[in-house]
């Protein structure tokens, strides 16, 4: 088979491959970052609507206006900074957001920096366009960033600091200073900062979000990247979106059209109905039922010896399994499967180097009774 060597550069991630074998013994998927939240009723209804009102055919390249300037509007509202609808691409999830931005501005070679833990998706799509990646390790429990390091790791080809706030999988939510000290580093150096913000609204603890977007001294230099896979439960829609300066958005949107043509005409529908109609207490609601399911899962962790600290943010939670059978986590991981039927993934996919991992990563944005059931099998088995 004559397979190109960017497809050979592209592999199934940990997370594809173990929801394969969880499907296989009709598991509970712990492993893939689905939002097991009902849809909200404006949201469906407002995507069937659509069809039946005969949106049903290409849309800009950009994105509906109409959601382009909701989108807008709900940023500048929750994050203090004018947005307009020319600062936004409506784009296929935050996963083409990112990269029709990344293929707008990057070019071989060209470095970005990534914290660890990162998420696979930020490496693979960099990877995919010869962007070099710079990792700098950031460890439990705070996982807070070695400002002197980061000043170190620029270079003349480094063209972007690439965070994840709330991080999968780690949990850091960035303070406020970090966030200061980023934009102060930025701003210097005359690079971009990409933020994926896909988990804004899971942050726990009363802890307060600090968007990429909130940074005016630096409003040029910010590509924020989010969408509603999470938020409403929509992961297969497929609907997310970037901010950036307006001098970029007409380029990445060339990208969009060649790479997406548009996002789904009538689910751009069905998401503004959701911005437009649901109230604040919706979104503080999702909040406080993930902190609780938060707190049921990591007690239950710690209490059958799989240690793992709180997290602050997103929905996912890194856990030790050094108390488990096998060499290595994916070995680990798979002694978990076959004992309880819960998948995680290896903590491999998250880190440059996999020698002496021993961690997994899940998922507890799942139904309540599915996680109790979680909950009873590792208590039951371990
Ligand atoms: C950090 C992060 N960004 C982006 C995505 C994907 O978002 P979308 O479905 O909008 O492409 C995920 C999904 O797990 C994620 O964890």
């Amino acid at each position: 088979m004559n397979i190109s060597k960017r497809a050979q550069q592209i592999t199934q991630s940990e997370i594809r491959a173990m929801t394969i074998l969880c499907n296989k013994v009709n598991g509970i998927n712990m492993a893939q970052g689905l939002c097991d939240l009902k849809v909200p009723d404006v949201v469906q209804t407002g995507a069937k609507e659509a069809i039946e009102m005969g949106k049903n055919v290409y849309t800009s390249a950009l994105g509906e206006p109409y959601l382009r300037a909701a989108i807008g509007e709900t940023l500048t509202r929750n994050y203090g900074r004018k947005i307009e609808a020319g600062n936004v691409l409506v784009s296929n999830g935050a996963t083409g957001a990112l990269y029709c931005l990344a293929t707008t501005l990057f070019d071989e070679g060209d470095e970005i920096i990534l914290f660890e833990p990162y998420y696979g998706y930020h490496v693979s799509t960099l990877e995919s366009l010869g962007c070099k990646i710079k990792y700098l390790k950031t460890l439990p429990p705070n996982y807070e960033i070695d400002f002197d390091k980061l000043e170190d790791a620029i270079s003349e080809k480094t063209r972007a600091i690439l965070i994840c706030n709330p991080s999968n999988p780690s949990g850091k939510v960035f303070s406020k200073e970090e966030m200061s000290r980023l934009a102060e580093i930025v701003g210097k150096n005359d690079i971009y900062l990409i933020s994926d913000e896909i988990y804004e609204h899971f942050v726990y603890d009363g802890l307060a979000f600090t968007s990429a977007l909130s940074l005016q001294a630096i409003k040029e230099r910010v590509i924020a990247i989010s969408g509603f896979s999470k938020i409403f439960s929509v992961t297969g829609w497929r609907i997310g979106y970037a901010i950036c300066d307006e001098s970029i958005i007409s380029a990445a949107s060339e990208v969009n059209d060649l790479v997406y043509v548009c996002p789904a005409s009538p689910l751009q529908y069905g998401v503004n109905q959701g911005i437009k109609y649901l109230p604040k207490q919706y979104y503080t609601d999702v909040a406080r039922d993930h902190q609780q399911k938060r707190d049921t899962f990591i007690s239950t962790l710690n209490e059958v010896g799989l240690a793992a600290d709180y997290v602050k943010g997103a929905y996912y939670v890194l856990a030790d399994l050094s108390s488990l059978p096998g060499d290595d986590d994916k070995e680990k991981v798979l002694y978990l499967l076959k004992k309880t039927s819960i998948a995680s993934v290896p903590a491999r996919a998250f880190f440059s180097d996999p020698n002496g991992i021993n961690l997994a990563r899940f998922c507890f944005s799942k139904k309540e009774e599915e996680l109790e059931e979680a909950c009873r099998r590792l208590r039951k088995n371990l």
